[in-house]
């Protein structure tokens, strides 16, 4: 890889990580390819771990602290950080429960409100595990494109929310909020839309929040229970994407005020199946780690901010629609004339790895997702990789 510095240190002490250190990580960002591809695809994050999250972790290796978990920390941290980011006091004790990952919690709580044989409804193109888990738990899925706007789109809402609970059905909607890929952070109004639409069709609304932190540029994330009509809906939150936590699994799954009785049938073996290390890591990003949130936040919107330049100068061929939130660029490769597949193209020729649009399901052929949670010097080797398989 070309000469890289490590970047300024930011609020909080972020700092992406530099090259060759990356190289010697295991996880599947930078092992999945041979070393000489640039990774850019699943959503991990270059980033040094946030201090207090390290500190905490490193306490308690030093104690041989590695028993099971016990008490509400990580459930009283996310409530703070809800309380203080997004000024909502929704989050509580009584509705509120371990669960694994988000992804464990989100099957499990479809679980809850659905049987084998009823449908989901997603919104397309969407996180590809939203297809394989929900039909590997025996349901089908549905589903109800964005807008051609990258938004949520009511119409095609209301005709998937009317055939998933045709005949009586139960049915369940596990929106994306924010939206993995395209970034779309859904507002109040578009929300409150969802609840009615939902309380008019019975569909029981799963909100995917994992996203929730990373929101940016004035935008604000509205959590979905905390809008009119949401009683009867759930959320998975979970300090995972936001401190880069993936390898220390946790979240919280979190029900909507007349849909606790329906939480507390979570399993135990649910419940009490997260880990200790994750939830020692989560609680202390969540309760310490919002100065480095401001740093990873600052950092991500200059990467943004650069890589539409790049991508005006370099590769006009190639559209985005940059959301504010998460750390994904989506791009609409149609024009560039790469087939429905370009990640494959760039990979082929320009030895650089993104994550290929086609399992996002509908709306996903032609198109890419970049992942910009890495420091300006790698998005500009990507950017230049990808311009030589054009
Ligand atoms: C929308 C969404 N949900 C869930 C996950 C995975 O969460 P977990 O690893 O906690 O299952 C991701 C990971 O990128 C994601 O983007």
């Amino acid at each position: 890889m070309d000469e890289v510095s490590p970047g300024p240190s930011r609020a909080g002490g972020f700092r992406w990580e530099q090259p060759e250190l990356l190289r010697r990580r295991t996880s599947v960002k930078w092992r999945a390819y041979p070393s000489d591809v640039l990774p850019v695809w699943v959503a991990e994050m270059d980033c040094v771990l946030a201090p207090p999250v390290a500190r905490a972790l490193g306490e308690a290796v030093a104690l041989g602290d590695t028993g099971y978990p016990a008490g509400g920390g990580y459930v009283e941290a996310l409530a703070g950080f809800a309380r203080a980011r997004w000024g909502w006091d929704g989050v509580t004790a009584e509705r509120a429960v371990h669960v694994p990952d988000v992804m464990r919690g989100v099957v499990e709580v479809l679980g809850l409100v659905t049987v084998p044989g009823d449908r989901v409804v997603v919104n397309c193109p969407v996180y590809p595990p939203f297809y394989a888990f929900v039909r590997n738990s025996g349901r089908t899925v549905v589903e109800a494109p964005l807008g051609p706007d990258g938004r949520i789109d009511v119409a095609a809402l209301t005709q998937a929310f009317r055939g998933a609970t045709a005949g009586g059905r139960r049915a369940a909607y596990l929106l994306c909020s924010p939206h993995n890929p395209t970034g779309t952070v859904h507002r109040r109004d578009e929300l409150e839309a969802v609840a009615d639409l939902a309380e008019t069709f019975g569909v029981r609304v799963v909100a995917d929040e994992i996203h929730a932190p990373l929101v940016h540029g004035g935008a604000a994330f509205v959590p979905y229970l905390s809008v009119r009509g949401a009683e009867r809906g759930f959320s998975l939150m979970s300090a995972s994407k936001a401190w880069n936590l993936a390898g220390l699994p946790a979240a919280v799954a979190l029900a909507g005020e007349a849909a606790g009785r329906d939480l507390a049938r979570i399993p135990p073996e649910v419940a009490e199946g997260v880990s200790h290390f994750g939830v020692i890591a989560h609680t202390a990003a969540l309760r310490d780690g919002a100065a480095w949130l401001d740093g990873l936040l600052a950092a991500l919107a200059d990467n943004r901010a650069l890589f539409t330049r790049l991508l005006a100068e370099h590769l006009p061929a190639l559209h985005q629609r940059p959301g504010a939130g998460t750390y994904l660029a989506w791009l609409d490769c149609r024009d560039a004339g790469l087939g429905d597949d370009p990640a494959a193209v760039f990979l082929e020729r320009g030895r650089v790895a993104l994550t290929g649009g086609l399992p996002f399901g509908t709306g996903g052929a032609g198109h890419a997702r970049l992942n910009l949670a890495t420091s300006p010097q790698l998005i500009t080797e990507a950017v230049r990789r990808m311009a030589t398989a054009l």
